[in-house]
C-alpha cells in the first residue's frame, strides 16, 4: 500500500510527480504529497494533503524545481490527517515511505524525539534516524544504510536532503522500487505504470541496496558500497493502455478487455494443441513429482486457487489444498519437499503471500506462482513463474487479472492431468480446445451488458443479497460476492446452496435478493430445488443459468453462454463482474477507488 515516486532531471519535476501520482493512486488514496528541491531557496519545499493527487495538484501550483518526491497514502500508523501526509521532513532528510516499521516506538524513544515529531506516523521516525546519522557525521548513503540497518519491517524508501540538490536516494527491503532513464533524467516509482512512459527498459532496485539517483543516472550499490549490476526488463504493456480511454472507470475497461487479455495468456502456451510451459522456463518435473499441491493466495486470487482446486482435483486426482495466505504459516500446514506450491497474485506484492511463499519455500516445497506484474517480489522470490497477460490492472476490484489467473490453472490442469496419466492426448487436446473458447464466450456476455445492467437495477437499494451455487458455481460466486461488497458496499455473501439451510436462512425475508447460478447439469435439479427454499421464505431471485440448462422449472434472468461445465467458471464471473460494476457506478460510487482498500497490499 502507499505508492511512491521520484525524479530528478532537466525538467519540472512537479508536473511528472503528481501525473505518476494519479496513476499510483490505486495504492493508496487517503492524502497525497510531493517534496522538490527548490534551487533559488537551496531547499526542499513540502507540500502535502488530506484527500486524493487532484488535490494536491490545486495545492501544489507553485511549487518550482527539477528533483522531487511524491507520496500517496493507505494510513496504516496514524489517521488520516494533513501531518500524517508524506512527504515526511526531519532535520536535513526529507523522505517518502511505502510499509511498515515496526520497531518505530523503541527507535523514537532511544532519539528521545517525541516533542519533535510532527506526525503520528512511523515514517517520520525514520526521517529523523537518518537526519541523527546524518548530522553525526555520516555521509547520506552512509546515514541512510546505518539506520536501515536498525528498522524492522519492510520499507520503499525515497529520500532528499536539503544540503544535497539534485540528488534522491532510494532503498528498499520487501516494497518494491522500479527505477529507470531517459534523456530527461532519472525516475523511481512503486510501481512501472506510473513511469513507463519514460522509458521502456527498467529495473527492480534489488532489495537491501541503495540507489543514487541524479540526472546523469543512477547508480546501485551494497550495504558494503560494492557497485551492483541491475537486471534490465522490457516493458512490454502498451502504457497507453493504461489510460482510461473512453469509459467511465477503469473497471469497466478492464471488464472488457477480457477476451483479448485471456486469449493472450493462453495462445503463447498451446503447442499443437496440448498446454506448453517451456517458454515460461517451467519444468514439468514440478507437476509429476508432487504428491500434492497447496496454493496460497489472497482475496480474488484466491478465489482463482479454489476454481484451480477443483479442476486439477477432478481431473489429476491430486489433492490440493487452498491457503488464505494471512493463515498459511500459522497454521502448521503440511509442506515438504513433495508439496508444489502455487502462489496468485496480481500484484506479485502482497505481502502475506510473499511471506507464505518464504516458508514454503523453506520447508523445501518447489514453488510456482501465477502474478501479473513482471519482476515483482513474489515472481523473483518462487523458483518458477507463469505471467498472467492481463497488462495493467488499475482499478482496485481484480477483473482481468482474478480472469487470466483462471486461464492458467486450465492449463496446469491440463497439463498435470496428461503428465499424470490421467489424461491422454486426445482427452488432453479437447479440454485445451474448450479452454480456447472462453475468449469468444466472455464477448457474447459484454455484448449482451445492457441485459444485465437492466437485472443490476433491482440490487440498487439492497442492504444485504446472497448467491448461491453448487459445484464449481460456489467458488465462482464468492468471487461475485466479495466484487459486489467490495465496489457496491452492499453486503453480499456467496452460500453452497445446500449449506444455507444449516442456519443462514434465517436471514431471508421477503425481497432479500439471491442471486442463483446455474452452470452444472448434475446438479441442476438440487439448485432449483434450494431456490425454492429460499424464494418459499419471500427471497427474490435473479438466476444466471447456462443456455441449455433451462427447462419449465427455471426461468432465467441471464442465459449464460453454452460451453462445457467445468469451463462456466470465467464466463460465469464476467457476467457478476459486470453486475457489481452497473451497480457501484449507479449508485454514484467511486467504483476504481472503494473506501478503505488499496489495490497492493503490503501490509500483514
Ligand atoms: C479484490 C482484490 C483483492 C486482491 C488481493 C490480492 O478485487 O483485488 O482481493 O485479489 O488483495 O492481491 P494480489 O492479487 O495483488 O496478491
Amino acid at each position: 500500500m502507499c505508492g511512491i515516486i521520484g525524479y530528478t532531471g532537466y525538467t519540472d519535476a512537479r508536473g511528472k510527480l503528481i501525473k505518476g501520482l494519479k496513476t499510483l493512486e490505486y495504492r493508496g488514496y487517503d492524502s497525497a504529497g510531493i517534496a522538490v528541491f527548490n534551487d533559488t531557496l537551496n531547499e526542499v519545499i513540502v507540500a502535502k494533503c488530506e484527500g486524493r493527487v487532484e488535490r494536491l495538484d490545486e495545492k501544489s501550483k507553485d511549487i518550482k524545481g527539477n528533483t522531487g518526491i511524491g507520496h500517496t497514502r493507505w494510513a496504516t500508523h496514524g489517521g488520516v490527517s494533513d501531518s500524517n501526509s508524506h512527504p515526511h521532513k526531519f532535520g536535513n532528510v526529507t523522505l517518502v515511505h511505502n510499509g511498515i516499521i515496526e520497531n518505530y516506538a523503541s527507535i523514537k524513544n532511544q532519539l528521545g524525539i517525541a516533542g519533535k515529531l510532527k506526525s503520528q506516523t512511523d515514517s517520520e521516525v525514520v526521517a529523523a534516524l537518518i537526519d541523527n546519522y546524518y548530522h553525526i557525521g555520516s555521509d547520506p548513503s552512509e546515514a541512510i544504510i546505518k539506520a536501515v540497518r536498525e528498522i524492522k519491517g519492510t520499507f520503499a524508501l525515497g529520500i532528499m536532503f536539503d544540503d544535497i540538490p539534485n540528488v534522491i536516494y532510494a532503498v528498499r527491503n520487501v516494497s518494491p522500487i522500479v527505477c529507470c532513464v531517459n534523456d530527461d533524467g532519472a525516475y523511481i516509482a512503486s510501481d512501472i505504470t506510473a513511469i513507463g512512459e519514460y522509458s521502456k527498459e527498467y529495473f527492480v532496485l534489488p532489495e537491501l541496496t541503495i540507489a543514487e539517483i541524479s540526472k546523469n543516472g543512477i547508480e546501485v550499490r551494497d550495504f558494503q558500497d560494492n557497485k551492483v549490476d541491475v537486471k534490465m526488463l522490457e516493458l512490454d504493456w502498451d502504457i497507453n493502455n493504461s489510460s482510461k480511454k473512453h469509459y467511465p472507470f477503469y473497471m469497466e475497461k478492464e471488464i472488457s478487455e477480457q477476451p483479448e487479455v485471456i486469449e493472450k495468456t493462453i495462445r503463447s502456451r498451446i503447442k499443437d494443441g496440448l498446454p506448453d510451459f517451456s517458454a515460461d522456463g517451467v519444468d514439468d518435473s514440478i507437476f509429476t513429482e508432487c504428491e500434492n499441491i497447496t496454493v496460497i493466495a489472497c482475496g480474488t486470487a484466491m478465489h482463482a486457487g479454489l476454481i484451480g482446486k477443483h479442476l486439477i482435483e477432478k481431473a489429476c486426482a491430486v489433492p490440493v489444498n487452498v491457503y488464505m495466505a494471512s493463515e498459511y504459516m500459522y497454521c502448521d500446514p503440511i509442506v515438504s519437499d513433495k508439496t508444489l506450491v502455487i502462489c496468485v497474485s496480481q500484484s506479485g506484492e502482497t505481502i502475506d503471500t510473499l511471506e507464505a511463499l518464504k516458508y514454503a519455500k523453506s520447508k523445501g516445497a518447489k514453488t510456482l506462482s501465477i502474478v501479473n506484474v513482471k519482476g515483482s517480489s513474489i515472481a523473483m522470490t518462487s523458483d518458477n513463474v507463469i505471467y498472467t497477460n492481463a497488462g495493467p490492472e488499475i482499478a482496485v476490484a481484480s477483473t482481468k487479472a482474478y480472469t487470466t489467473q483462471v486461464a492458467v490453472f486450465y492449463l496446469i490442469t491440463a497439463k498435470t492431468a496428461l503428465l499424470r496419466g490421467c489424461f491422454n492426448e486426445d482427452e488432453t487436446k479437447s479440454f485445451v480446445n474448450e479452454l480456447e473458447k472462453i475468449p469468444q464466450a466472455v464477448d457474447d456476455i459484454l455484448q449482451r451488458k445492457d441485459e444485465i445492467h437492466h437485472l443490476s437495477q433491482s440490487l440498487l437499494t439492497a442492504e444485504h443479497t446472497f448467491m448461491i451455487g453448487r459445484g464449481l458455481d460456489y467458488p465462482a460466486l464468492l468471487e461475485a460476492s466479495l466484487k459486489l461488497k467490495e465496489i457496491s458496499y452492499i453486503h453480499s455473501e456467496a452460500f453452497a446452496s445446500g449449506e444455507l439451510k444449516h442456519g443462514t436462512i434465517a436471514l431471508i425475508i421477503k425481497k432479500t435478493p439471491v442471486i442463483a447460478l446455474l452452470t452444472q447439469e448434475k446438479l441442476m435439479s438440487k439448485q432449483i430445488s434450494n431456490i425454492r427454499e429460499v424464494e418459499s421464505r419471500g427471497a427474490t431471485v435473479i438466476s444466471f443459468v447456462k443456455d441449455g440448462l433451462q427447462t419449465k422449472d427455471i426461468n432465467p434472468d441471464f442465459i449464460l453462454p453454452n460451453l462445457n461445465d467445468d469451463f462456466m467458471a470465467i464466463p460465469a464471473v464476467v457476467a457478476m463482474q459486470l453486475l457489481a460494476y452497473y451497480v457501484s457506478a449507479d449508485k454514484g460510487l467511486d467504483v476504481d477507488k472503494p473506501r478503505n482498500l488499496a489495490k497492493v497490499v503490503t501490509v500483514e
